[in-house]
């Protein structure tokens, strides 16, 4: 079968794996309105093409936080990529690498930072952190990421709580016996995705803790989950390097606004002294443009790497990438 598209590779994924992993990505909170409306906002957004403007060269690269990617999409944090694919997150790294693009590491990974490194040594990779009750497991986290060369420190701010996700409620998701949260093995005496698994996390964190964060590491901070300009400009006033304009792909509050239309107001808020990156939603190429167009230094996919993955681990996600890449350049071309 030729995957011709994005669509093409959440197909095979939905057909291929198992009901209760394919639910799991799928996932949307409550009605999945935010969810689907991130997809649906990039419909009633339309280009205004301009003509002969000489499209025969173009350059596709940007920098991210001063380090060049070869175009403007990466891969979000995701958790849990051994259910999609054996190698899991080594997969995802190498591909990562061979296309020079940048990997947010869970901090929900099913293979170690150690691994995830080894396995694609140089890449350009953030790490993606969630605050635990315990302060000493993240502090561990943070200097653990930092040692082994990751570049950025992302801090989730969206899930004090997990969002309700039904299908995940009604199939009793957990992650099999076989697989682990790696990264945290030996921190908990729960080393399993289990509804309390979540409840370790800490609810009340709030903008001080950038502060906290800020004495432990000398990488830069991301926040990823701003929706509105208030919070942009508290993000920036505590005293980070990047913004991740995000709902958590709809996972986490549904009613909330699609990222597409929430990114504006951010960029207007934050006036270029930061960097605003995008994602939920992202699908095809001439999504990524609109998402520029509108503000956007850079997006990330996450279900898109995970189907990629899905079809045939490092290669599949390769292959999206590729698809998305060329979609873009396209895109570029059309509009002038
Ligand atoms: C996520 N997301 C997520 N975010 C995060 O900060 N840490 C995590 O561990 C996870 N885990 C996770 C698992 C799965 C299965 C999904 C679908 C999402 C959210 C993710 O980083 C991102 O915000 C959305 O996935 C973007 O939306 P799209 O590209 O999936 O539409």
């Amino acid at each position: 079968m030729a995957m011709v598209c994005l669509s093409d590779f959440e197909a095979y994924a939905k057909k291929y794996l198992p009901k209760i992993a394919w639910d799991f990505f799928a996932a949307g909170a409550d009605d999945c309105n935010t969810r689907d409306e991130n997809i649906l906002a990039y419909k009633r957004i339309h280009f205004r093409p301009r003509l002969l403007r000489d499209v025969s060269m173009m350059d596709i690269r940007t920098k991210i936080l001063g380090t060049e990617i070869s175009f403007p999409v990466g891969i979000a944090p995701t958790g849990f990529h051994q259910l999609a694919w054996p190698d899991g997150e080594k997969s995802t790294a190498r591909a990562a690498k061979v296309m020079n693009t940048c990997y947010i590491v869970s901090t929900y990974s099913t293979c170690t930072l150690e691994e995830i490194s080894a396995a694609a040594p140089g890449g350009l990779r953030w790490f993606q952190l969630y605050i635990h009750r315990n302060r000493a497991v993240s502090q561990q986290l943070v200097q653990r990421a930092e040692a082994l060369g990751f570049q950025g420190l992302v801090l989730t701010a969206d899930l004090p709580y997990t969002g309700k996700r039904r299908d995940d409620v009604r199939n009793g998701f957990r992650l099999p016996p076989h697989m682990k949260l790696k990264n945290l093995e030996g921190a908990f005496e729960v080393c399993k995705m289990s509804p309390s698994f979540h409840s370790l996390l800490d609810p009340s964190v709030t903008w001080n803790d950038i502060y906290w964060l800020r004495s432990l590491t000398h990488l830069p901070i991301i926040i990823k989950g701003i929706l509105t300009k208030e919070d942009a400009e508290l993000a920036v006033r505590h005293g980070v390097q990047g913004i991740i304009v995000s709902n958590h792909g709809g996972r986490q509050l549904d009613g909330g606004p699609a990222t597409i239309d929430a990114l504006v107001e951010v960029v207007e808020a934050v006036q270029s002294r930061v960097e605003v990156y995008l994602d939920g939603g992202i699908r095809k190429g001439s999504d990524v443009l609109k998402a520029l167009a509108l503000g956007a230094k850079c997006v990330f996919i996450g279900r898109p790497a995970l189907w990629g993955l899905a079809y045939k681990g490092e290669e599949g996600l390769q292959e999206v990438l590729r698809i998305l890449q060329d979609e873009f350049r396209l895109s570029m071309a059309l509009a002038g």
